[in-house]
């Protein structure tokens, strides 16, 4: 069994995504779900999945060693940031090389970087009068939203598009190709 951490600090929809679509998978699972907020709606979906999730504070995130210990526990391969707003430490990063990615809500190097999350990025994308945009996952590494790129599909945006429309058209392409793509990674993984 391949087991999946994801840490998110929002809403969890791709969390929530995420954990569907492996629910028939016998092999893989989200097995963890970490927040570095204890009001995230994230942690509703959890206990909806009956998942286990936990919070930790910003200081536990800088340190890592008791998230490391967590990932320890449930035998954690392979880490999914979806929606997560810290910096992963470099003791996390260098315990999972290669097994961490992310997920941006637009067509990186474009719109990334720190502060750049949520509707940050289509508000930006859209004073920048931008034709296109679309989701990048990618590896991480220590600068925010600088990680060899996986993976990046488009959308068009209309002149008439509202900052809320881009989000929604974004929303929709993450939804299709993240689990895919955690899946095509996942699966590479040769578990002894
Ligand atoms: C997504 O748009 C993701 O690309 C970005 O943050 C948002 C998280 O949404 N990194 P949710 O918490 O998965 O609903």
């Amino acid at each position: 069994m391949i087991h999946i951490a994801i840490f998110a600090s929002g809403n969890g929809s791709n969390a929530e995504n995420i954990v569907n679509y492996f629910a028939q998978n016998s092999n893989i699972q989200v097995s963890i779900i970490i927040s570095n907020k204890k009001d995230a709606f994230v942690h509703e979906r959890a206990k909806k999945f009956g998942i286990p999730s936990f919070t930790f504070s910003r200081e536990e995130f800088q340190t890592g060693d008791l998230i490391l210990s967590k990932m320890v526990d449930y035998e954690i391969d392979f880490i999914v940031l979806a929606g997560f707003l810290l910096k992963v430490p470099n003791s996390i990063m260098n315990a999972y090389p290669g097994r961490i990615i992310n997920i941006h809500p637009a067509l990186l190097p474009k719109f990334g970087g720190k502060g750049m999350y949520g509707g940050y990025v289509h508000q930006a994308v859209k004073d920048a009068n931008e034709t296109e945009t679309g989701i990048t996952i990618h590896y991480i590494n220590e600068n925010y939203d600088e990680g060899d790129v996986i993976f990046q599909a488009k959308c068009s945006i209309l002149s008439s598009d509202t900052p809320d429309d881009i989000a929604h058209k974004v929303q929709s392409l993450e939804q299709r190709h993240f689990p895919e793509i955690i899946e095509s990674l996942v699966k590479k993984i040769n578990k002894k």
